[in-house]
């Protein structure tokens, strides 16, 4: 783990965390809220807006960078690493895309103040001082922001100042240095309640007369969006999000049913991007980034552009996506649907437009179908579809829906204009079958190509193509003259692996080639991938030892026979639940799922399953066991303090097991879970 005292503070506020997060979100308007817990009613989109800071301030969500989530405190974080991102957002055009703060994290300061209780930049990190960097950035016409916390100390052990009892001259050197956006955190805060910290600092902040967006980050503990919007501009609705997959879809599922909360000037915070640092595919950070858009989220770049790919730069300079983040309506998108991983969910742009995402939670690839009525739009002949990672354009009569590669996002805007003719029709593709294929044994798969659009596909022509050296054969025409609305072109397909192909993943890619009646050409393009497994070996077999066919998890790797160590592979202890020691078993941090292959050929899996003894407290998790799309076994929330439970599932007749652990409704911290003495019989 890179951040150690970050978790050193997250189990000093756990006590909190837990009870406050426990309990359901309520969803009514902030002035109407009950001072306590209400059961979830998902509050109409066109709720009044909450009252807001009425300085013209973040009127869109914020955009920038800050350096924590690839920093941290090391010694990366200085004038050079702040001076080289001001210039990579001129350079690389992302000052163009929108973004606009350069923003520092904890440690910038000495432990100390000085004689004048004023705050001291750290030398060694910042040798020409926090204005230096200011008026750097802002000869750029970039804006810079700094960040304290809301307590005695900021958050890290080295015990860096806070603002508690020193507000106004802190706010006030802060405006002398000419900050323009404030991160006030929640460390340390002596147990003052948080409103009043809060209001304190915004009170502060505007005596200076500087206009500064205020930023809350006391992760979510006193629902901010129940109180603050006149507070503050965002506030943090989580603890800490950190750059795995498990962690991002944690966060989104807490910040998600916050809808009717964000608005102009005042925004749900669901934490930083961790796009481009490397803990998650290029899928997973499009998902991340399209996913926080459709939220409205603030977009805080968090890697560290100096170092970044090209892929890193596609994503976060995709300017149709941040268009959907920072459109002047101000909404934030609200879930339709969200059955077996496969969520949409709908975002309503000041033009009329919708922003959809059909998002794949999933480890495999999954159909994700909508439709324009669904989404809101007013009925129509047909409309213009826009996919926004492709930058195609399409009509559409109707039917919005795409197979969505394992843990991806479709994006796309949906309008009801009169333009959508001179669009090609939106053509789907699809794919049964041949996603697990022995090496050597043949397999058989069904590919489809449908017209959504309201005009015929003319002149179509499907394509499989998968890695070298591996056989794809057609069996049966692979053509259509014309396709009309609805129709559908099935081709049957052979894919062979050859003999000897390592386990693992491969890229198999389907294309669709078509013409619309204008003779525009128009392609359709499904990324697929296909796992080649070993069939499970008969009898009784420790899950531990088994190869498994995709994990995911919340802190660090999947560990075999250990508990999860949360960061590197190999670094967890003996599993141990309620003082029981194991020695076989899984490991795994929540949001969790290992996938085994079990090619029809098993029938049960057993285990011990509870939280590791290791976490002190406050760890909450519940299990489930999953035979390809069924839940088959299942306990309730477990917590720290409870001994191992046993669970078993019949899973005869599944190609593929799942056993996941979720979160237990409250975030993911310390929720170190173990599945002791898991096997599977065959
Ligand atoms: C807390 C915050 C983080 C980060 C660290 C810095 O954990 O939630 O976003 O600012 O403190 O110490």
């Amino acid at each position: 783990m890179r951040h150690p005292h970050t978790r050193t503070t997250r189990r000093r506020v756990l006590g909190a965390l837990t009870a406050a997060l426990l309990c359901t979100v309520g969803l009514t308007a902030p002035a109407l809220a009950a001072p306590t817990d209400e059961p979830a009613s998902p509050a109409p989109a066109d709720e009044p807006a909450s009252p807001a800071l009425a300085d013209g301030l973040a009127l869109t969500p914020p955009m920038g960078f800050n350096n924590w989530n690839s920093t941290g405190c090391g010694a990366d974080f200085n004038e050079a690493m702040v001076k080289g991102i001001a210039d990579l957002f001129v350079a690389k055009g992302l000052k163009d895309a929108g973004y606009q703060y350069v923003n520092l994290d904890d440690c910038w300061a000495l432990p100390a103040r000085d004689a004048n209780g004023k705050l001291v930049p750290d030398p060694a990190r910042f040798p020409g001082g926090i204005k230096a960097v200011a008026d750097y950035v802002h000869s750029k016409s970039l804006k810079l922001g700094i960040y304290t916390s809301a307590g005695t100390k900021t958050c890290n052990d080295a015990g860096f100042p806070g603002a508690l009892g020193h507000e106004y001259s802190d706010a006030r050197q802060f405006a002398d240095w000419g900050v323009d956006y404030l991160k006030y955190d929640n460390c340390n805060n002596q147990g003052v309640d948080a409103k009043l910290r809060y209001t304190t600092m915004r009170d502060a902040l505007k005596a200076t007369g500087r206009p500064i967006v205020y930023s809350l980050c006391e992760w979510g503990e006193n629902k901010p969006w129940q109180w603050a919007s006149d507070v503050g501009h965002l506030w943090r609705t989580t603890g800490d999000i950190s750059d795995s997959w498990g962690s991002m879809l944690s966060i989104l599922k807490q910040n998600l049913p916050l809808t009717p909360y964000a608005g102009p000037g005042h925004w749900n915070d669901p934490d930083m991007l961790e796009v481009g640092n490397g803990g998650m595919t290029d899928t997973e950070y499009r998902s991340h980034f399209s996913m926080w858009s459709i939220m409205a989220a603030p977009l805080l770049i968090g890697s560290d552009l100096r170092k970044a790919s090209a892929a890193t730069f596609d994503i976060l300079d995709n300017k149709e996506v941040i268009a959907v983040d920072q459109d002047p309506l101000g909404k934030q998108g609200a879930v339709l649907s969200s059955e077996g991983g496969r969520w949409v969910a709908a975002k309503e742009m000041r033009d009329g437009s919708r922003a959809v995402a059909l998002f794949n939670e999933r480890g495999s690839a999954q159909r994700i179908a909508t439709t324009a009525r669904a989404v809101g739009l007013p009925a129509a002949q047909a409309y213009t579809l826009r996919d926004l990672w492709r930058h195609r354009s399409y009509n559409t009569a109707g039917t919005i829906a795409a197979t969505v590669p394992a843990h991806g996002t479709v994006l796309v805007r949906v309008s009801a204009d009169t333009r959508w003719a001179k669009n090609p029709p939106a053509v789907e593709l699809g794919l049964d079958g041949g996603s697990l294929v022995e090496a050597g044994k043949a397999v058989s798969l069904t590919s489809t190509a449908t017209d959504r659009g309201r005009t015929p596909a003319q002149r179509v022509a499907v394509s499989l193509t998968g890695p070298a050296g591996w056989k794809v054969e057609a069996n049966s025409p692979t053509t259509s003259g014309a396709l009309p609305t609805g129709r559908a072109l099935r081709t049957r397909w052979t894919v062979t692996a050859p003999k000897g192909t390592a386990t693992g993943s491969y890229d198999l890619t389907l294309r669709a080639a078509y013409r619309s009646p204008t003779g525009v050409r128009a392609e359709s393009v499904l990324p697929l991938a296909a796992s080649v497994v070993v069939a499970p070996p008969s009898g009784s077999s420790y899950l531990g030892d088994l190869p498994w066919l995709s994990t995911t998890n919340g802190w660090g790797p999947v560990e075999r026979n250990t508990s999860n160590g949360e960061s590197g592979a190999g670094d967890g202890h003996p599993i141990t639940v309620g003082g029981v020691v194991y020695t076989k078993g899984l490991g795994v941090h929540a949001e969790s799922a290992v996938e085994y292959y079990t090619g029809k050929a098993c029938e049960t899996v057993t285990a011990d399953v509870g939280v590791d003894d290791e976490k002190d407290a406050y760890g909450t998790v519940a299990f489930e066991i999953w035979a390809d799309g069924t839940k088959v076994a299942s306990t309730g929330v477990l917590t720290t303090a409870m001994p191992a439970q046993p669970i078993s599932a019949d899973v005869t007749g599944a190609e593929v097991v799942r056993l996941v652990v979720t979160d237990g409704g409250d975030g993911i911290n310390s929720d170190h879970a173990d599945w002791a003495d898991a096997k599977l019989s065959c």
